[in-house]
């Protein structure tokens, strides 16, 4: 029987009553929707909102960085979308970032609540933290990576050894063409490992193969419109099947990787000798006892962990990644890297830290490749903790906000040559290194990344210790590509690519 059926067969209802009632239910819907995502007085203006969904099935997750950049060409640099209910507004132009995230780094330092993290419990350590137990967290985190060496030599040590086990690597694929993805993503992380886990894995291990794996996939995943329609809609979604369910899952494996790990420390524990990050936050667990607000419990050691991982392996590794497709694709500014290289470092030994100072325009080039490699290229949401106004227009408490890096990355107003790429954007006339204000790949405020001295540590010894020995280059008949893939981070298209020694 037919729904039209079943109405008639209610001797009181006809059928164009129900057609009646069925629309006022509608409109009831319709209008209630509209009230209750009316936009506040003055709020920021936006592109037209759909019913329920807003904005999310106009916005193009392959690219929404060049989409949001163009919108602000449309609405201004300070403009609003609405993803299902929740409003969030897009902060554009080097001027605008700063005045939110530095001028008023207070108001703009909350983190928004993401229920995708909330349903794997991903929300007690640092990026999805807020309040007093983000603050515990982070300052925790903080002091313990500089315990272990961040900045210092001991760290660096370590970074060179992993050098060598890559640079082993590379050598062993004897001049034919292989792919930079695995390779640099286990030694990248071998680093987190080290500092986290106090030791590294071999390139070959199947676990730690596997568990960068699931980091990459999860990371794509957590950057698809699937992520935003659960968070609009996280009721409903959990009944469906999809993407998010995988991202789900990657993350709950990962857990289980890492408490694998933290329990293998509880076992032979000495706190009085901490061997790595694990060992210092279980001292932390026992210290905190009587705060239970900082958050410090097995649960948190397992969110911060992750955060690390997370925050710390794909980040780093795509940025090398799209180093060596510049190179490929810029051989004359290899050369020059190289040669400044010789000069200052020579052949007899590996680059150090002490040697960046002496090479600026190899640290021009590093950051250029930052610059135009733009890994996040939305920032990561904010939330405001108070109302307040920017740009003239009114932010009320808790509203989302999407700090638009590109925009500053490549804002016209900022760059010398904001749309190729040109180490001249960090060289003054007389060949010293300048690193111009609008330089916020990291991001400002009190959210900036914690992690930038131990990244731009990797990167400078990373990139400077694989040219010294390799000069890289396309396969024979191909071009380098600047495709990308978006996920939560913008990384180049898979590519092959070859490392000729440059002494026997
Ligand atoms: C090239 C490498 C890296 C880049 C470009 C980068 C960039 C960023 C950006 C843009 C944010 C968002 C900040 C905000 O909310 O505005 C962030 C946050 C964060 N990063 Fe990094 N990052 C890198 C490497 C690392 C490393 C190596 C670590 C860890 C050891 C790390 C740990 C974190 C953490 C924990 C957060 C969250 C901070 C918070 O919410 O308070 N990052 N990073």
């Amino acid at each position: 029987m037919v729904f039209k059926d079943v109405l008639m067969s209610f001797p009181s209802i006809s059928w164009t009553d129900t057609q009646i009632l069925l629309l006022f239910f509608v409109v009831i819907l319709l209008i209630s929707e509209q009230l209750k995502n009316r936009k506040p007085k003055n709020f920021p203006p936006g592109p037209t909102c759909y019913p329920f969904l807003g904005n999310i099935l106009s916005l193009d997750a392959e690219q929404l960085h060049l989409q949001l950049t163009k919108m602000s060409k449309t609405y201004g640099d300070i403009f609003s979308l609405r993803l299902g209910g929740i409003h969030c507004v897009v902060v554009n132009s080097y001027t605008m970032v700063k005045e939110a995230l530095i001028d008023q780094a207070d108001t703009f330092s909350g983190r928004s609540s993401n229920a995708i993290f909330k349903n794997i419990n991903r929300v007690k350590g640092i990026i999805f933290n807020n309040g007093y137990g983000w603050k515990q967290q982070r300052r925790f985190t903080l002091s313990t990576l500089r315990n272990f060496g961040v900045g210092k030599k001991n760290l660096e040590s370590n970074i060179k050894d992993e050098i060598n086990f890559l640079c082993q690597a590379i050598r062993n694929t004897d001049g034919e063409y292989f792919y930079a993805y695995r390779l640099i993503s286990n030694a990248v992380s071998n680093i987190t490992c080290s500092l986290v886990f106090g030791r590294r894995f071999e390139y070959t291990d199947k676990k730690f193969q596997t568990m960068i794996l699931l980091l990459s996939r999860a990371l794509k995943l957590e950057g698809s419109i699937w992520t935003q329609l659960y968070n609009s809609f996280p009721n409903l979604m959990d009944l469906l099947p999809g993407p998010h369910k995988e991202m789900i899952s990657c993350f709950k494996q990962l857990c289980n990787f890492l408490s694998e790990e933290i329990k293998a420390h509880h076992a032979d524990w000495d706190p009085s000798s901490p061997r790595d990050f694990i060992d210092c936050y279980l001292t932390e667990i026992e210290k905190r006892t009587d705060d239970p607000e900082a958050g410090f419990h097995e649960e948190g050691l397992c969110c911060t962990v992750l955060d690390l991982f997370i925050a710390g392996t794909e980040t780093t590794s795509t940025t090398l990644r799209w180093s060596f497709i510049y190179m490929m694709k810029f051989p004359e500014i290899q050369e020059k890297v190289q040669a400044e290289i010789d000069r200052v470092i020579g052949q007899s030994r590996q680059p150090c830290m002490a040697d960046r100072p002496n090479m600026p325009y190899t640290d021009a080039v590093i950051h250029e490749i930052q610059r135009m490699g733009n890994i996040v290229p939305v920032g990561v949401p904010r939330f405001t903790y108070n109302d307040t106004t920017l740009g003239g227009y009114f932010i009320p408490k808790g509203t989302q906000i999407i700090p638009n890096l590109t925009s500053v990355l490549f804002d016209e107003t900022q760059w010398k040559s904001p749309h190729s790429f040109d180490p001249q954007n960090f060289l003054n006339p007389q060949g010293e290194f300048i690193k111009p204000d609008a330089f916020l790949p990291f991001s400002a405020g009190k959210r900036i990344c914690p992690g930038e001295s131990l990244a731009r540590m990797e990167l400078f010894l990373f990139f400077t210790s694989i040219l010294q020995v390799f000069t890289l280059s396309p396969p024979a008949g191909t071009k380098p590509s600047l495709e990308f893939e978006l996920g939560i981070t913008l990384s180049p298209k898979p590519f092959k690519m070859t490392a000729r020694p440059r002494w026997q």
